[in-house]
């Protein structure tokens, strides 16, 4: 909701230097009273005047903290509480690596801070289409970049797919480098990605490569970028989907170990174009062959390791049934209780952060 904030102010700063709590208590209880519409609001809180300052706020949030400061039992608490929305409404407190309001970071009700992901709906608005046989659900880059980038800033993902980063790139105001080594995939994703609008006047560019090989200096000198804050790694998770016939392809490789080593040259290749302190998030599943459960995500969590990367977290994320195992549902169940396993149902999203 937008707030007049010059009223809002005053009416705080008010309430805050009264000496009776019962009297503050009264005046955030008239306050709220004059939040909830025009026919109430004789404060004027909700009077937005043309060149005035206003302040858009979650209301939600703003119910919530008002709350808190009628609910405190001493004084000393309440004006604590008042201080603290005054703050949230005149400053910003934020870290290095994002652009969050730490002083207003209840109001982030969207952003996860859990290790467990339950995703149950893929984000399907504007260009995530979710065609690709094989993607990540929007809202892994979405959470990913607001939590570890700021406006304005670059990320580069190695395996862009159909382009689900650079889409949500437009939308967060992030510059994105997205490098897929399938041309016509590439193509499909740039045409996609340029139908989400580009509010935020950002580059997001595909290019067809190999990330083991590219030349990112190339590409970054060209935009007259030399580090990104942020790289992003969805590879194929071995061979359970077979992306193309390439043998440049992850997904081609013929063993683990050819698989651990094709993607220890795209790491290599990338993370000295990521500055210092910023993070490297890779999302890989694990897969199961031949009675025996393949752990990629810990094969490939302790090959970043020994790069000198601190491990920051390791999220696991529910795994969407794709619509062939669904289909085949009761004959999974049969085979795990049979084999003595577990069928899948998660993935990871590792995230680490570069010390050097
Ligand atoms: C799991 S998918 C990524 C999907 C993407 N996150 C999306 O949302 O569409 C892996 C992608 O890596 C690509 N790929 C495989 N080997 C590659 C390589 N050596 N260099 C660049 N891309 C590669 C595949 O063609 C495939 O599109």
């Amino acid at each position: 909701m937008m707030i007049n904030q010059p009223k809002i102010i005053e009416s705080l700063r008010k309430l805050f230097v009264q000496t009776e709590l019962n009297e503050i208590k009264e005046g955030i209880r008239e306050l709220k009273n004059n939040l909830k519409g025009f026919k109430t609001d004789r404060l004027g809180l909700l009077n937005i005047v043309s060149n005035g300052q206003t302040i858009n706020i979650n209301s939600k949030y703003l119910e919530k903290e008002l709350d808190q400061i009628v609910n405190t039992q001493t004084l000393e608490r309440t004006k604590y509480y008042i201080n603290r929305l005054l703050k949230g409404l005149t400053e910003r407190k934020t870290n290095k690596i994002n652009d969050i309001n730490l002083y207003r970071w209840k109001e982030y009700t969207d952003i996860i801070t859990d290790s467990l992901w339950i995703l149950d709906k893929r984000d399907t608005s504007g260009a995530h289409l979710g065609w690709y046989w094989g993607n990540f659900i929007p809202q892994i880059p979405h959470q990913l970049m607001m939590r570890y980038t700021k406006k304005g800033e670059w990320v580069i993902d190695t395996f862009v797919g159909s382009g689900t980063t650079l889409i949500e790139c437009r939308r967060l105001g992030r510059n994105g480098i997205g490098i897929e080594l399938n041309a016509e995939v590439a193509r499909k994703a740039k045409e996609l990605i340029r139908k989400e609008k580009n509010t935020h006047d950002v580059i997001t560019e595909v290019n067809t490569a190999d990330s083991r090989y590219v030349n990112l200096k190339e590409i970054l000198d060209r935009q007259r970028v030399r580090k990104v804050q942020l790289v992003i790694m969805h590879p194929p998770y071995h061979d359970i989907i077979r992306f193309s016939r390439n043998p440049n392809d992850l997904s081609n490789a013929k063993t683990t170990k050819e698989f651990i080593r094709m993607f220890n040259d795209v790491v290599d290749n990338t993370i000295p174009f990521l500055d210092k302190g910023r993070y490297l998030g890779v999302v890989v599943g694990d897969k199961y062959s031949r009675g025996e459960w393949i752990p990629l995500g810990f094969y490939i969590m302790s090959e970043v390791l020994r790069r000198g990367f601190l491990l920051k977290s390791i999220i696991v994320k529910n795994f969407e049934e794709t619509r062939g195992k669904r289909n085949q549902k009761e004959l999974w169940e049969y085979r795990a209780l049979v084999g003595g396993f577990y069928i899948f149902k998660h993935e990871y999203i590792l995230l680490f952060k570069k010390e050097k």
